[in-house]
This record gives structure tokens, sequence and C-alpha cells, in this order.
């Protein structure tokens, strides 16, 4: 291993950012490349053989330029699908992004949470085993939203998205069963962090927003050795490299985007596919 490791946050599009943030911040002593492949975003629309087939192609060209030592998938579409076909092609660890039901469920009071996720992380069996598995003994309001990552996106260019846009993406987290009300809401698509103060304003009663980024930074500090020296690096244009794969990172929006999330010294680079 380098003397400083290489961690790739991977994402279709701005979500990876709510992870990034964790993660760095767990681990000074790494250097980052954030990889958004927004020429392909959003992945809830893809079929899961065209966004398995995908995210290879990513990959292949990411361990090609950057030999990473770890990736995480901070996108649960892809990672409800496709982290064994990474993990059976490349040699790297991965670590995924998948919703967080098991401390939902573990903190739920009411015994009543949402799952708030895309259409396509919704319909995955995955998914289903997981609250099977974790949250038997609650009642779990499974939400796909079709439309909530792209509105995330837009919000954070500062395009106007009218708040009953988002509060209609929301709206059906919010249930009550049996005089008892939804007090979790889980984050389960890594875009809705983003959109967390938007989310807590509009939501009809207080709920505990949900959010995996803790955990996975947690998991990539069990995962990878620590590596020499912490703090930035001496030469600040190794302060990271943030690889679009459409042309998101042309406009002066998107730059401000990245800017607020951290990634402003990182250098851009287009890679197309
Ligand atoms: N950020 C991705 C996730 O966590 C989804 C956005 C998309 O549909 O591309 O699921």
């Amino acid at each position: 291993m380098r003397q400083r490791p290489v961690i790739v946050i991977f994402d279709s599009g701005f979500g990876g950012l709510s992870v990034l943030g964790a993660v760095r911040a767990a681990r000074p002593d790494c250097d980052f490349i954030y990889c958004a492949d927004d020429a392909a975003f959003p992945y809830g629309r893809l079929s899961e053989e065209a966004m398995t087939a995908r995210v290879l192609t990513v990959f292949d060209r990411l361990v090609a330029e950057f030999a990473p030592d770890l990736a995480v998938i901070a996108c649960n579409t892809a990672s409800t699908i496709a982290l064994s076909a990474l993990r059976a092609s490349f040699e790297l660890p991965f670590v995924g992004t998948v919703p967080a039901v098991k401390p939902a469920a573990e903190a739920s009071q009411s015994r009543v949470i949402a799952v708030l996720a895309t259409a396509a992380t919704v319909r995955r069996e995955y998914t289903r085993a997981l609250i099977e598995r974790f949250a038997s003994h609650c009642h779990v309001e499974l939400v796909g939203s079709v439309h909530l990552a792209e509105l995330a996106e837009a919000k954070l260019r500062g395009e106007s998205v009218a708040d009953g846009a988002i509060l209609a993406e929301i709206a059906p987290c919010f249930v009550e069963v049996e005089g008892r009300r939804t007090d979790q809401l889980v984050l389960g698509c890594t875009h809705y962090p983003l959109l967390a103060d938007h989310i807590a304003r509009l939501a009809p009663w207080p709920v505990a927003l949900v959010d995996p980024a803790p955990a996975i930074a947690r998991r990539v500090d069990a995962l990878l050795a620590r590596g020499g020296s912490a703090g930035p690096p001496a030469v600040p244009q190794l302060d990271g490299i943030a690889v679009f794969t459409g042309r998101v990172a042309e406009g002066d929006a998107e730059k401000l985007v990245l800017k607020a999330y951290g990634v402003g010294g990182f250098t851009l680079m287009h890679l197309p596919l």
C-alpha cells in the first residue's frame, strides 16, 4: 500500500458527497477520488443488467487510472445490485451503502419506521431481506421515490424546486398505524441527506432522519490500515480528484455545489465513457 491510501467514493451524481465528508473526517490520512457517473444519472431508471454493466465499466477505468486501495459505493441503488459483481471482478475491498434499516428499527420507539429510497432500491430483494431480518417487529413503510434524487441535484444547483414537489415525495413516509406514528425515516438514497434540512422542515411531524454515512466511515476505517501521515497532503493539488463521466463539473452552479461539500480543492477530471 502507498504511504497515503487512496479511496474512491463513487455515486451516480452528487449523492456520494453526503458520504465523502464523513469518510474524509474519519480518515484524514487518505487521499480521495470522488467519482460521479453523471453521464448515466439517474441510476434509479436503469435496468439491473444495464446498471451492473455500467458500474463495472466505470470501475475498469478507475482501477486502471488510479489503482485505489478501497472503494465506497456511495449509492444504494448500485450497491443493492452490483456489489457482488464488483467484488468478483476487482481485488480491492468495496464498502457498500444499503438502507440503514437495522439502526432505525433498533432506535424506533413507536415501532413504525419508513424507508425512503429510489424506486429501484425499493424493488430489490436485498432491501426486502434487510427489512425481514432486522425490522420484523416494526411496521415498515417502504416508499419508492422516482424524483427526489433529481430534485436534490436541481435544488443543490440553485434551481427553483417547489417545497410541494419535495413534500409529495416524502409524504407517503408519514403514516399512523394503530395510533403509532413513523418516528424514524431511513434515507435510503445518498442524495437524500443533501436535502435533510428541507425534509425536516417539511415533515408533518418530527422524525429522526437516518443517514448511513457515519456507519460507512466506521466500516472504511476498520477495513483500511492506517497510512503514514494524517492531515492535508503536502502538495495541495493532490488534495483529491473529482472524476465526472458527463459534463456536470463544467458548470458554475455545479462547481459551487462541489465547493460547498468540500470538493473545491479537488482537481476536476472528465472521464468520457
Ligand atoms: N444516490 C443514489 C442512491 O443512493 C441514487 C440516485 C440515482 O437514482 O442515481 O441510491
